[in-house]
């Protein structure tokens, strides 16, 4: 599994490491603990936060929080890397970020519109979506499209249905797609973009597809092309971009004085 990001901490649950990272920031989860395996990304933590206790400040203070929801349970898995990286892109602009990895999205279960208990996974999925300022989304192809897991996780999303801002009203996401050939990735990126759309979200105008049929990543686990990891960086910074720009008109809307 890769490492997780410097800015990453593990929620308090019984997953195993690496399975669901929290940013280092108290929120409506509780504390957080220092993820133990943080080994790549964590020797970069120039910028920690510790985890105060304190209770949550008003949203419109809080850093703009960013979702990573993405990749496969394989080890090394090249869409939770490439997602990753879009999520250093996030957090390069300050934004707090969370990761659903690919082993956290094989521990839902399947997607059942009768049923509405929840386990302790999807509720965790949904409260973070639904305090998401924007998201990044990364998926194998898989036969053309994107991964069952993937979607299974998207199609939980229904339970944001009745929210203020239903499913991924108003946050931008960024899409990202690995696979084995171009055609998969090409169409795959667009299925998933449509999903985007259903859910009410605004896809970035920076997709990315990466061709996983070579040697993507370096054995630190880093991207060996340069170009590449820009993509993915500045995909994540315009999901951020966008949210600041979201949060900075409903600043101003709240401060203009009300007509009579
Ligand atoms: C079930 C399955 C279906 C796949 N279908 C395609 C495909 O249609 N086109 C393609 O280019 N690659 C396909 N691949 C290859 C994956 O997209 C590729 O290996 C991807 O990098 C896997 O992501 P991961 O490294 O995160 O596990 C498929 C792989 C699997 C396991």
């Amino acid at each position: 599994m890769t490492a997780p990001h410097h800015r990453r901490r593990r929620l308090l649950t019984s997953d195993p490491p690496s399975l669901c990272w929290q940013p280092s920031f108290r929120t409506a989860f509780g504390s957080s603990v220092r993820q133990a395996g943080a080994r790549r990304r964590r020797a970069r933590s120039a910028n920690h936060t510790q985890a105060t206790g304190a209770a949550p400040i008003s949203r419109a203070r809080t850093a703009i929080f960013i979702v990573g929801v993405g990749g496969t349970p394989r080890e090394g898995s090249t869409t939770e890397r490439a997602l990753l990286t879009a999520l250093e892109g996030a957090e390069s602009l300050h934004a707090h970020t969370q990761l659903f990895s690919g082993s956290f999205l094989a521990k839902l279960p399947i997607y059942e519109p009768q049923v509405r208990t929840r386990s302790e996974q999807e509720h965790q999925l949904v409260e973070a979506v639904r305090r998401a300022d924007g998201l990044l989304i990364a998926t194998p192809g898989y036969h053309g499209g994107p991964s069952g897991l993937l979607k299974n996780a998207l199609d939980l999303l229904e339970d944001l249905r009745d929210d203020d801002r239903p499913y991924l009203h108003g946050r931008a996401v960024g899409c990202i797609v690995c696979a084995s050939g171009t055609q998969s990735a090409g169409t795959a990126l667009v299925a998933l973009r449509s999903t985007v759309h259903a859910l009410r979200g605004w896809p970035t105008p920076l997709g990315a597809t990466l061709n996983t049929s070579g040697e993507l990543f370096d054995a630190q686990g880093n991207l060996a092309d340069a170009s590449t990891s820009a993509l993915l960086r500045q995909i994540g910074e315009q999901v951020v971009h966008f949210a600041q720009a979201r949060r900075l008109r409903a600043d101003q809307t709240r401060r203009q004085p009300q007509c009579e």
